[in-house]
C-alpha cells in the first residue's frame, strides 16, 4: 500500500506564480464545502462536454473526490458563484509492476473552459501536478488521456496500449475447452461487488493497473445517480470455480437493431482472476443465441479471444494508446521493479524539465533487480523521458523505439534492454481514470 496522500500535498507555487501574471488564481479546491465542490463538478463536465450534472450526481461525484486533491483555476476578482476555468485532480494509486508495485501519481479530470482555451492553463496545471507529485517524492505519474497528442510534451509515453475487439459470432465457432464451473446472472448491486472484488484480486497479475473506486465499479454495473437511460440494459454474470469460488465477473448490455431479432453483445467491463474464468465469459458472449456480433473496448493486447474461436479471421483487434506513464525519478522507479533478463547499461536520460534528466548506469543481476548509480561514463543508450516512460512497463519495446529512431543506442545494448524491460503478461489498465 502507498502511503503518499496526494490531499496534504500544496498547490504547486510555480504554477501559481504563472498562472497569477495571466490573470488567474490557481489553488487546491475545498471539496467539502458544497458550493465550491458543486462548482468543480459543474466544470469538468462542462469540460468534458457532458450534460450539467444534477445534485445526486454532483453529490456522487463529492464523494469520489473526497479522496483526491482538486486543484481549480479561477479568474482573478471572479465572483463568489463562478466555475473555475481550470479543473485537474490527483491521487496517488498503488500502479502494479514487475515484483511488486509503486506509488504513481494518477492525473484526471483535465479540462480547461472553451472561453478560455490555448492560454497556457492546462500547461500551468499539468506542469503543477508534475512538480507537486515530484515534491511528494513520487517516482511516476500516469493518466489515461481522450486525445494521443496532449500529454507527449510534459514528458508522458503511451507506455500501456489496449485492445478493441469484435467478434462476428455468425463465423467465429469455438475452439477452447470448457470451464469447468458454472455461470450465474447477478443484479447490479452485487455486480458493482464482483467487479471491484475480482479486479482488486487479479490487478497483481497485470503491470499498470491500479485499484478502482466505487462509482467506477457503480457505473460500469449500470449504477448511476440519477439512472442513465444506458443504465437499464446492463446486465450482468459472473463466474464461479469448480469449488464455488467467484473468478470472474462481467457487465454487457444488448442491443437488436429493429426487427433484426439479430443483437449485438457490448462488453461493458470483464474481469477475470484464472484463465478459465476468462475464458467461460467470452464462451458466455460469443456463444450467446441470438448475437451476431460481441464487441469489447479495453481488452489487454494480450487477449486469449484469438485462440478461444475456431476462425481468427472472425475476429478483428485494433490497438490503441490507454495509459500514458512519466517518470519522475529514475533510480526509484527501475528500483522499483523487477527485469526479465541481464543487463549492464549506461543511460542517458534528457528530460526539459530536470526531473529524469541525468545518466545512470543499470544493473541487472540474476535474481531481476536493478542497481542504479548515477555515472559521468559515456552512454550505451540515449533516450528523452517519453521514450523512457513509453517502455518502462515492457509492453512496448525499446527496440521498437530505437527502430523508429526514437532512441539512440549501441545495438547489443539496446536489445539487452529491450529483452530485460519486456513484460508477460502484457501490462494493462483496465480502467478508465
Ligand atoms: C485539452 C485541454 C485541457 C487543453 O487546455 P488548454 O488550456 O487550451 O491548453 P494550453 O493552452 O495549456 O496548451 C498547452 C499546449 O497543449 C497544446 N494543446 C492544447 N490542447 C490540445 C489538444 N486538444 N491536442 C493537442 N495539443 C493540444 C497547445 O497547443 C499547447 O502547445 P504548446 O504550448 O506546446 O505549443 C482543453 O482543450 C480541454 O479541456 N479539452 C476538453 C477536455 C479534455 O479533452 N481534457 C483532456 C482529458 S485527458
Amino acid at each position: 500500500m502507498t502511503s503518499t496522500d496526494a490531499r496534504t500535498v500544496p498547490a504547486d507555487a510555480t504554477s501559481a506564480e504563472r498562472l497569477k501574471d495571466g490573470g488567474y488564481e490557481y489553488r487546491v479546491v475545498d471539496i467539502s464545502d458544497e458550493d465550491e465542490s458543486a462548482r468543480f463538478a459543474r466544470a469538468t463536465q462542462r469540460g468534458f462536454l457532458g450534460a450539467e450534472p444534477t445534485f445526486a450526481e454532483i453529490t456522487e461525484m463529492r464523494a469520489t473526490w473526497a479522496e483526491r486533491r482538486n486543484v481549480g483555476v479561477y479568474p482573478q476578482g471572479a465572483e463568489a458563484d463562478e466555475l473555475p476555468v481550470g479543473t485537474v485532480n490527483s491521487w496517488v494509486a498503488d500502479m502494479t509492476v514487475p515484483g511488486g508495485s509503486i506509488p504513481m501519481w494518477a492525473i484526471s479530470m483535465v479540462t480547461v473552459s472553451a472561453t478560455h482555451r490555448r492560454r497556457g492553463i492546462a500547461r500551468g496545471l499539468l506542469e503543477g501536478e508534475l512538480r507537486a507529485a515530484a515534491s511528494a517524492g513520487i517516482p511516476m505519474a500516469g493518466l489515461t488521456v481522450t486525445e494521443a497528442t496532449i500529454y507527449g510534451r510534459y514528458g508522458f509515453g503511451p507506455a500501456i496500449q489496449a485492445a478493441r475487439v469484435v467478434v462476428d459470432t455468425r463465423t467465429a465457432g469455438w475452439a477452447a475447452p470448457a470451464a469447468p464451473g458454472r455461470l450465474e446472472y447477478v443484479d447490479k448491486a452485487l455486480l458493482a461487488i464482483d467487479l471491484d472484488a475480482v479486479h482488486e484480486r487479479a490487478r497483481s497479475a497485470r503491470t499498470g493497473q491500479i485499484p478502482g473506486w466505487s462509482r467506477r465499479w457503480l457505473g460500469l454495473a449500470g449504477i448511476t445517480a440519477d439512472g442513465a437511460k444506458t443504465d437499464a440494459a446492463v446486465r450482468g454474470i459472473r463466474y464461479l470455480d469448480a469449488d464455488g469460488r467467484l473468478r470472474g465477473a462481467m457487465s454487457f448490455s444488448l442491443q437488436e437493431p429493429p426487427n433484426s431479432h439479430h443483437s449485438t453483445m457490448t462488453i461493458r467491463h470483464l474481469v477475470a482472476e484464472t484463465d478459465e474464468a476468462q475464458r467461460a465469459l467470452w464462451g458466455f458472449a460469443v456463444n450467446h443465441d441470438l448475437v451476431d456480433r460481441v464487441e469489447s473496448a479495453l481488452r489487454p493486447t494480450d487477449d486469449p479471444i484469438l485462440h478461444l474461436v475456431a476462425d481468427q479471421r472472425s475476429v478483428e483487434v485494433a490497438l490503441h494508446d490507454h495509459g500514458w506513464l512519466r517518470l519522475l525519478d529514475v533510480p526509484a522507479a527501475l528500483r522499483g521493479r523487477r527485469f526479465a533478463g541481464p543487463a549492464d547499461v549506461v543511460l542517458r536520460v534528457t528530460d526539459p524539465y530536470g526531473f529524469a534528466d541525468g545518466a545512470w548506469r543499470v544493473r541487472v543481476d540474476a535474481s531481476g533487480a536493478a542497481s542504479v548509480e548515477e555515472t559521468t561514463a559515456a552512454a550505451d543508450v540515449t533516450l528523452g523521458v517519453a521514450e523512457l516512460s513509453t517502455v518502462y512497463a515492457g509492453g512496448v519495446p525499446l527496440s521498437q523505439l530505437a527502430a523508429a529512431g526514437r532512441v539512440n543506442g549501441e545495438a547489443d545494448a539496446v536489445s539487452a534492454l529491450s529483452h530485460a524491460l519486456h513484460t508477460d503478461p502484457a501490462p494493462f489498465v483496465s480502467i478508465w481514470y
